[in-house]
């Protein structure tokens, strides 16, 4: 057994490593469903269009970030983009108008994807040096062969602690993070609102939803166990 391995089990009860292996084989079922198999051939087709490497899973075990900090967070796979088209179309978002910020941007797909649909602004935000290494790459690459006009911006730092921009803001996650670093980043979305100038947020694979149910500043718009649309009240 490897070293990362044994360290993530370490100290884990009986009940805990069943819940484990149950996860692994639902995802390996997961993995091979026709959906599945799809979602890979586009994310390989986007890859091979634009130059950019953005596939496959990273755990936050094996980089350069503060353990501390890692265990709050779930490791790095990317978007299809399903979801951005589906928040874009449900709040009749016009993108120039619009900001998004992905918070936990990985290699960039989603910023990328934003600034192909013409987002006045794209940002992403990644606590992952060696990510967001990867994810200025791509951006390169995208922006060189016509990807956007304007290139999407890439943060290095914790999620919970970025300031969002003013103006009317799309806020995406992707499952992220834990609950703890979620409030954080809600509660700066909260002390930015101003009337006029909406927020809205599409959570995806939204396991910590109660976060914005505990506040009551959020209007739940769609809910699935795939997504969760959500807007400022
Ligand atoms: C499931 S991936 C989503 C990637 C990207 N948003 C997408 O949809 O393609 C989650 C990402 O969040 C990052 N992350 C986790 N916790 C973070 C934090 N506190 N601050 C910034 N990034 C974080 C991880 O490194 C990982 O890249």
């Amino acid at each position: 057994m490897g070293d990362a391995l044994r360290q993530r089990l370490a100290g884990r009860t009986s009940e805990e490593l069943i819940g484990l292996i149950g996860k692994n084989i639902a995802h390996v079922i997961c993995s091979v469903s026709p959906a599945a198999v799809r979602a890979r051939r586009r994310n390989a087709q986007f890859d091979r269009l634009w130059g950019t490497e953005t596939s496959g899973l990273v755990n936050l075990s094996g980089l350069a970030i503060d353990p501390a900090r890692a265990r709050h967070g779930v490791r790095y796979q990317a978007s299809n983009g399903e979801a951005l088209k589906e928040a874009v179309s449900r709040f009749d978002i016009d993108p120039a108008e619009w900001s998004l910020v992905d918070y936990g941007s990985g290699k960039g797909r989603i910023i990328m994807l934003a600034a192909a649909m013409g987002f006045g602004r794209a940002i992403g935000v990644e606590f992952s040096p060696e990510l967001c290494a990867i994810a200025n790459d791509n951006v390169r690459s995208f922006v060189m062969k016509g990807g956007a006009a304007h290139p999407p911006e890439i943060v290095l730092g914790d999620a919970g602690a970025f300031q969002p921009p003013e103006g009317p803001l799309l806020a995406y996650l992707y499952n992220p993070f834990d609950a703890s670093v979620l409030d954080r980043v809600i509660g700066r979305l909260e002390a930015r609102t101003f009337p006029g100038d909406p927020v809205v947020v599409a959570y995806v694979d939204p396991r910590h939803l109660s976060c914005f149910e505990a506040t009551s500043r959020w209007s739940v718009i769609a809910s699935s166990p795939d997504l969760a649309l959500l807007q400022s009240r």
